[in-house]
């Protein structure tokens, strides 16, 4: 919905926007810390959005960003080209940055940006994601969503310094209404494969922020390994390209905690091949199985689970529901639940347990694949 990020705008600049555009979130049904390793990945954009509406800067107003967001309302003016602010704004500034770049907007180009967003902030469900490509698609309407991917992942990665893949921004760029998207990062290769299943969202309520979290340091440590591993395999560009037949060997070559992380990339790479594939044969309950292994492998070698996480998965199983993971970079965040259509019993299930864990209840709702990126109507 467009309104609110509308009303924002001429409540903050007090003039007309002239363009918006809106991106959805994302949940991964499986394939974690595969992306930036060169595997597959498996999202589905939610319904949950986030809009920008946009305008031109003031008159005389040169190289200047002014944004402001239905979070706290305060405007943030920035020079985009001479340093970024911290925060949000930033992902805005870096998308300037690469708009510039590709000569979308000039090198003194000035911009006024308002945004509201549904995707709640550091659940794991890309809010970062949904902000970069909504401005995006709002500033450059005319870019191929594929392009438009590869501006808001490099203003994130590039510019804010996540070290994030492109998992997250590619879905909310190509997602498809009632698809999930098989994608290869390292071919980029995307298959939509159509999405039919019940599937609930557990919101643990812990928070993450990954601009300073455990995800740079995980990717750092798979460079690591990818370093030591060329040893035995020198044409090795990423991780997920080990050949999953030679665990034993990989194993031999690196020590704890590289061989953990290594493991999970390897493993989390050929199970994620062929959960697309019984996805796509409607193999449900096989497909489940696949989503606790992940989890487990998540856990217990990427070690990127909270106890929440942990908590919410263990319950579902007991109540025997088709499958149960976290989902995005984890340490905290949210969880996927997969269960039959006529299942009755998971949902009290897992409030149960995390209330007896931790005197809170958990929101669980359910997820709806949904479209993409796309213009709003003013
Ligand atoms: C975060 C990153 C993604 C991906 C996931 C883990 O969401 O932004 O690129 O690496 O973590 O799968």
């Amino acid at each position: 919905m467009p309104r609110p990020a509308i009303d924002l705008f001429h409540e903050a600049f007090g003039a007309a926007p002239r363009a918006a555009a809106s991106a959805p979130g994302r949940v991964n049904l499986i394939g974690e810390h595969t992306d930036y390793n060169g595997g597959p990945v498996l999202p589905i954009a939610i319904a949950q959005r986030t809009t920008a509406v946009i305008g031109p800067g003031a008159d005389g107003d040169e190289g200047v960003l002014e944004a402001v967001s239905t979070r706290d309302k305060q405007v943030v003016r920035v020079h985009w080209q001479e340093a970024l602010p911290t925060g949000w704004a930033a992902y805005v500034g870096g998308v300037l940055r690469e708009l510039w770049s590709l000569e979308v907007i000039p090198p003194n180009g000035s911009a006024r940006v308002a945004l509201s967003s549904e995707v709640p902030i550091g659940a794991g469900l890309s809010s970062s994601a949904a902000l970069t490509v909504a401005v995006t698609k709002a500033l450059a309407p005319n870019l191929k969503p594929r392009q438009i991917a590869g501006v808001a992942f490099r203003a994130e990665h590039d510019h804010v310094g996540v070290r994030c893949g492109v998992m997250d921004q590619t879905i909310s760029a190509l997602g498809m209404r009632d698809h999930a998207l098989l994608f290869e990062c390292a071919s980029l290769e995307a298959t939509q494969i159509p999405f039919d299943a019940r599937l609930l969202l557990v919101d643990t309520g812990k928070r993450h922020d990954l601009s300073t979290g455990g995800l740079n340091q995980r990717r750092a440590e798979c460079e690591e390994a990818v370093k030591r591993l060329k040893v035995e395999l020198p044409e090795l560009q990423w991780l997920a390209s080990w050949p999953a037949e030679w665990l034993p060997r990989l194993k031999r070559a690196l020590r704890e905690p590289l061989r953990s992380r290594a493991v999970h990339v390897v493993g989390e790479t050929a199970r994620t091949r062929f959960a697309a594939q019984l996805f796509q044969e409607k193999k449900l309950r096989q497909f489940g199985k696949l989503l606790y292994e992940s989890h487990e492998s998540c856990r217990r070698l990427y070690e990127c689970s909270s106890p929440e996480l942990d908590t919410v998965v263990a319950a579902a199983k007991r109540a025997g529901a088709l499958g149960a993971r976290l989902t995005g970079a984890g340490w905290g965040g949210a969880a996927i639940v997969l269960v039959n259509k006529t299942d009755k019993k998971t949902v009290p299930a897992i409030q149960r347990a995390f209330e007896r864990a931790y005197g809170r209840s958990a929101p669980i709702s359910e997820v709806h694949a949904s479209a993409g990126a796309h213009t709003e109507r003013l």
